[in-house]
């Protein structure tokens, strides 16, 4: 019976390990440049307040990091090559520099903030890329189907459950489809979860 099954609609995901050396120049360099952006935007900071819940984001104020500092730009120029190699393995009919970063922004997630469920409306591929992770929190992904199971049973293989959890390390990178709903539940660690999101939207 298994031999004759076959596995469709397939959701993939990237996640790169050691995208950058967290030993590297340019990851200390993004460490104080983030920091930076942080205690010097005062609007995102007040934006933040009313928008993210404990948390502090760059991503109504300041959403062109990569056009900030160098260390930014270098990691766009990265970020470049492997969205080209995703977008490849995805078969998309569409060239690669059809697609081009559109935001680039700053989270700070200190104890308890969390991020609920969304998706990156009118973005093609989203994702992001690490600098403090100070335990295991993880970034969550939903099965996108779900809304259209009925009465489907529990399914018990944790390969196929209807979310899988991945836990980034400081210098990984992690990209997905725009469309994809995900989450990250609330951080339990006394030091912030420092993480730098981007959207590459459709020319
Ligand atoms: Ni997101």
């Amino acid at each position: 019976m298994a031999s004759a099954s076959t596995i469709c609609f397939a959701t993939q995901i990237i996640h790169k390990k050691k995208f950058i050396s967290t030993r590297s120049k340019l990851f200390h360099q993004l460490l104080v440049d983030a920091e930076q952006v942080f205690h010097s935007d005062a609007a995102g900071q007040r934006w933040s307040k009313k928008s993210y819940f404990q948390g502090y984001t760059s991503y109504g104020s300041l959403d062109q990091l990569h056009r900030m500092t160098d260390s930014f730009f270098s990691l766009s120029k990265k970020l470049n090559v492997m969205v080209t190699q995703y977008v490849k393995l995805l078969g998309f009919e569409i060239k690669s520099s059809q697609l081009y970063l559109s935001r680039m922004w700053l989270n700070v997630m200190p104890k308890f903030c969390y991020h609920p469920w969304h998706i990156h409306p009118l973005s093609v591929i989203s994702g992001t890329f690490y600098l403090q992770i100070p335990g295991p929190t993880p970034i969550r992904f939903e099965d996108p189907r779900l809304p259209l199971f009925m009465n489907r049973p529990p399914i018990r293989t944790p390969l196929d459950s209807n979310y899988i959890s991945l836990f980034p390390r400081p210098g990984d990178l992690i990209l997905f489809e725009s469309w994809l709903r995900h989450e990250v539940p609330a951080h339990q660690f006394e030091t912030p979860r420092i993480s730098v999101s981007f959207n590459f939207d459709w020319a």
